[in-house]
């Protein structure tokens, strides 16, 4: 099933989806004074949406002992992204190495290839956002900032374009980046496979990838180009039970 704006893909029941669609309405119908509705935002999330952010509280505390930069291929809404600066104010509020990079077109997919294969159903375009989300996200990561300690030093950056262009580029004016963890969610083939390339030289001993779609069917360029690049063989590929989708490894 996909969404009826943005051509996103819903793996729901239509029954599930019947009461996503109530708790929406109960969430945009909210009683709860708007002074209150942040600090009481528990109250709308569900044990899938939950267990997302479960599995990247989990994968914060595995690089609070490693150095670098965060890096996120595939932000889309920006969902991860903010929970990300939320768990750095949380964990290392002062380490002002760390951080927060987003990778997107902000216009959805760019690059499909033979290698998606067909059951995604997708096209260019798809999981696309509104016109000029990234000037509202970017306005988001700013308050994030601000509600934590030295929030005068900007400590994340978008980059919208073509990631087969952007990443290298972004790589070559900031030569000295060491990533820390790069969280891969393009979906899709080819500019996954650009990234991973790119990133080679800025990974270390320790550095944390996580992946939205290894072994996933509807989306199988993913885990193709994670094989053609670093290859499987030598990769102890883990998951948290909370999730079933998201999975994680360490360079070693
Ligand atoms: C599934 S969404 C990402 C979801 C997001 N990580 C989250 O936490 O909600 C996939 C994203 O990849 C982006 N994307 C696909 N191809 C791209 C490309 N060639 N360059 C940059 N971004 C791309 C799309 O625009 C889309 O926003």
């Amino acid at each position: 099933m996909k969404t009826k704006n943005h051509d996103a893909i819903v793996l729901s029941s239509s029954d599930e989806k019947k009461v996503f669609g109530q708790f929406a309405d109960c969430f945009k119908s909210s009683p709860l004074p708007d002074d209150e509705i942040l600090p009481n935002i528990g109250l709308f999330l569900t044990s899938k949406n939950l267990s997302r952010i479960l599995f990247f509280y989990e994968i914060y505390k595995k690089i609070l002992d490693t150095h670098g930069i965060i890096v996120e291929f595939g932000v889309r809404w920006g969902q991860t992204l903010s929970l990300m600066s939320s768990l750095r104010g949380i964990f290392e509020p002062f380490n002002r190495h760390r951080k927060i990079v987003g990778f997107d077109t902000f216009e959805g997919f760019k690059g499909m290839a033979q290698e998606d294969g067909e059951l995604c159903n997708c096209k260019e375009g798809s999981f696309s956002v509104t016109s000029n989300y990234e000037d509202y996200l970017d306005k988001i990561l700013f308050l994030q900032e601000q509600l934590n300690p030295i929030p005068h030093l900007k400590k994340y950056e978008l980059v919208k374009g073509d990631a087969r262009k952007t990443v290298p580029e972004y790589l070559k004016k900031h030569p000295e980046t060491i990533i820390s963890l790069a969280i891969f969610d393009f979906d899709i083939y080819s500019p996954t496979k650009s990234a991973l390339e790119a990133i080679q030289p800025h990974l270390y001993k320790g550095s944390v990838l996580v992946f939205d779609e290894l072994c996933d069917d509807v989306f199988p360029g993913e885990t193709i180009a994670l094989m053609e690049t670093i290859g499987l063989k030598n990769l102890r590929i883990k998951r948290y039970p909370m999730t079933s989708r998201i999975s994680y490894l360490e360079i070693e």
